[in-house]
């Protein structure tokens, strides 16, 4: 199978495919900026860009309709340029930065195209909806003069099988009215970098060599999106040890790592920056995060530890993490505050956010008792630390029941004894 070559751009200029030579069942290495976000994806050759976000970066807004490039339903942009989805392999996109309808806007800051198809009732069942916003949003984008009798034709490229064209239109031209010097841009595009890539929202660095080692050394600095994180969680755990034994732990990375659930270390890169593997269980869906990880603060006498980290599956779920650890001399120990922000992309990001939360909180949980029993011992908790299931999840509450209850018969017994003596 041989597809057109990918050819490097100038600022501005069209993007022209990558020419590809590969059996259509070989995987092939390619990276793309999607709705700001870096990916780094295997696919095989015969995967089209349409379902390299559907199935792999579960980016389901892009809709796929006839296959053959006549229906316009799987419209998104190819470096700024309207382009059907299922008419692309993925593979030819390396480098590339697309925009799918999940990018236009987000959903308590809708794109005012999108504001206006809900105010005018321009979709029915919604099938052609994101082909039509994708193709308006390029019309009004690259041609702001486009006059009102222009528009039938100029948006003959999207079908609508519930025949809503009157109020599709109507909806585009009161978008065009309000904004005569074209309509804002997409407004969900989070600014974010993976390793081995300086993409869009990526830190500006020296030079391509530069960037090269950094991502291949895994040194290059991780930046986090912008805006609200998909969840945010607070554990406070009472340690019943001094401070001292406490940053025992949290001085020795290597150590730290063996308490995260489900969690392993594989490189050690220095300048605080780490490579590492992580399982994590939502629901029923098992996934396996490769990613890298940076220390940003690191002061004992503050009590305050902070990293990010980001990792990313083979199904294109990504996470990135914001986590600060702090920690307080108590009457009886410690309090050790863990406070962590997260962002979910892709197929992980379709389970509800109470169900994620639950698993990040287990998470912390089972971090927390992990860093007090090798806080306690001064050695790594035994046996590794496992991810929450989905039974752990469920029984969880339970277990904790069972728990405070037989710490509370504990307390009552040993009081009784001490009123016996
Ligand atoms: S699915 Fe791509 S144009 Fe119809
Ligand atoms: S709203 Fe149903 S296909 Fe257009």
């Amino acid at each position: 199978m041989t597809v057109n070559e990918a050819v490097p751009r100038g600022e501005g200029a069209p993007f022209t495919p990558r020419p590809v030579k590969a059996g259509a069942d070989d995987p092939v290495e390619v990276r793309m900026t999607v709705n700001g976000t870096p990916t780094a994806l295997s696919l095989p050759a015969r995967v089209t860009l349409a379902d390299a976000l559907r199935d792999h970066l579960g980016l389901t807004g892009t809709h796929v309709g006839c296959e053959h490039g006549v229906c316009g339903m799987c419209t998104v942009l190819v470096d700024g340029e309207a382009a059907r989805a299922c008419l692309l392999f993925a593979v030819q996109l390396d480098g590339a930065d697309i925009v799918t309808v999940e990018g236009l806007g987000r959903p308590e800051a809708l794109h005012p195209l999108q504001e206006s198809f809900g105010r005018h009732h321009a979709l029915q069942c919604g099938f052609c909806t994101p082909g039509f916003l994708m193709s308006s949003y390029d019309l009004l984008t690259n041609q702001p003069d486009v006059t009102e009798e222009e528009l039938p034709e100029e948006l003959s490229g999207v079908i609508c099988r519930c025949t809503g064209y009157r109020n599709i239109l109507t909806a585009v031209d009161e978008t065009r009215r309000a904004h005569p010097e074209g309509v804002p841009a997409p407004g969900n595009c989070g600014r974010t970098a993976l390793v081995g890539r300086a993409g869009q929202g990526a830190d500006a660095s020296d030079g391509p060599d530069e960037t090269e080692n950094a991502a291949s050394s895994g040194t290059q600095d991780i930046v986090l999106p912008g805006g609200d994180p998909t969840i945010a969680v607070r554990i406070t755990t009472g340690i019943d040890l001094p401070e001292d034994r406490v940053w025992g732990v949290l001085d020795d990375i290597h150590l730290l790592a063996r308490c995260l659930p489900g969690a392993e270390l594989t490189d050690d890169y220095g300048h605080g920056h780490y490579a590492g593997r992580a399982r994590v269980s939502v629901g029923p869906v098992k996934l396996t995060f490769n990613g890298v990880a940076q220390i940003l603060e690191h002061d004992r006498a503050a009590g305050r530890l902070r990293a990010i980290a980001q990792g990313q599956d083979t199904g294109g779920a990504q996470t990135q993490a914001d986590i600060t650890l702090t920690t307080e001399a108590t009457e009886t120990g410690t309090a050790m505050h863990a406070d962590a922000k997260v962002y979910l992309t892709g197929r992980i990001a379709q389970f509800g956010r109470a169900l994620a939360g639950d698993v990040s909180r287990r998470m912390f949980e089972q971090f927390a008792d992990a860093v007090t029993e090798a806080a306690a011992s001064g050695q790594a908790p035994s046996g590794p630390v496992k991810a929450p299931s989905a039974l752990s999840l469920v029984f969880a509450p339970l277990l904790d029941r069972v728990k405070r209850l037989l710490r509370r018969g504990g307390r009552r017994r040993r009081g009784g004894r001490e009123k016996e003596r």
